[in-house]
């Protein structure tokens, strides 16, 4: 996907100092803890939505554990790589924001066990509660308007993608799955389970190496994070954080990984706990 919008400076983050805290290529056959770094999730978010509910045991959410089951068997570092090379590529459609928001909002996100907004109700609420919340963070209203729009790896255009390799939460690849992360009993059936590069805390990566260097499973965050990335975006870090993590739940509720963060890492928590 190439991006089209004019490419202003956009106001960096004002951070309150006291504040605490690719196409199928035929290859493929197919907890909540909330407490760590002075930050406790409320009970419902600032849309007035309560947050997932993965674990009760109705017919959407045996569903949506399908979809995880299916993800956590299939998101290996290799399928994440080959798919992130590939779709760096940037070669698929060249589509403005607008447009996009509008071509998502054909899609179901079947991850979703609770969310009866359409994509672009989703896509506009964010925004308009970021923009009520920080008025003056005008950065942080552009990043809540496009968070989703990788989702459109769904559509035939972009490769029509099965929703395991779209939605659902993401987690690093390359080390142990942690346990925080949502339905992690469906890893024991994932080969980097079994694989000993892969399957111990630190993996293939140093102590405090930075998410950056992290390889994500596939999903509709990592490709928006390449997206941006590769149209050269003047959004700042933060939002470049907030994107490529917002489905990372571990990340923000229980503080697993922590040993992989960066400086830099730890700053931006922040505002992807503000966004969340
Ligand atoms: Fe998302
Ligand atoms: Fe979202």
């Amino acid at each position: 996907m190439v991006v089209l919008i004019e490419q202003s400076e956009l106001t960096r983050p004002q951070a309150e100092e006291n504040n605490d805290d690719l196409v199928l290529d035929g290859g493929f056959s197919l907890l909540k803890s909330p407490s760590h770094v002075g930050f406790t999730v409320p009970d419902i978010n600032s849309y007035g939505h309560s947050f997932r509910n993965y674990y009760d045991e109705s017919e959407r959410n045996k569903s949506v554990e399908e979809l995880y089951r299916q993800q956590h068997t299939n998101q290996t570092y290799e399928f994440a790589k080959k798919m992130r090379e590939e779709y760096g590529k940037l070669n698929k459609v060249e589509v403005g924001i607008w447009e996009c928001c509008e071509m998502l909002d054909k899609i179901v996100d079947a991850s979703d066990p609770d969310l009866e907004e359409s994509q672009i109700q989703h896509a506009l609420q964010t925004a308009e509660a970021a923009r009520n919340d920080y008025p003056n963070e005008d950065w942080l209203h552009l990043t809540a308007l496009i968070h989703d729009l990788g989702k459109v790896l769904l559509l035939p255009s972009f490769g029509g993608l099965p929703q395991w390799a779209v939605v659902g939460d993401s987690f690093p690849l390359g080390c142990a799955f942690h346990e925080a992360n949502t339905h992690f009993k469906y890893f024991k059936d994932n080969p980097d389970s079994n694989n000993p590069a892969y399957n111990t805390k630190k993996g293939i990566y140093d102590e405090g190496c930075g998410l950056d260097n992290v390889m994500m499973s596939w999903g509709h965050d990592e490709y928006m994070y390449l997206v941006t990335k590769g149209n050269n975006t003047t959004l700042p870090s933060e939002a470049l954080f907030i994107i490529r993590y917002h489905s990372f739940h571990p990340l923000y509720q229980t503080g697993a990984y922590k040993h992989l963060y960066s400086e830099e890492d730890v700053k931006n928590l922040k505002w992807l706990e503000i966004f969340q």
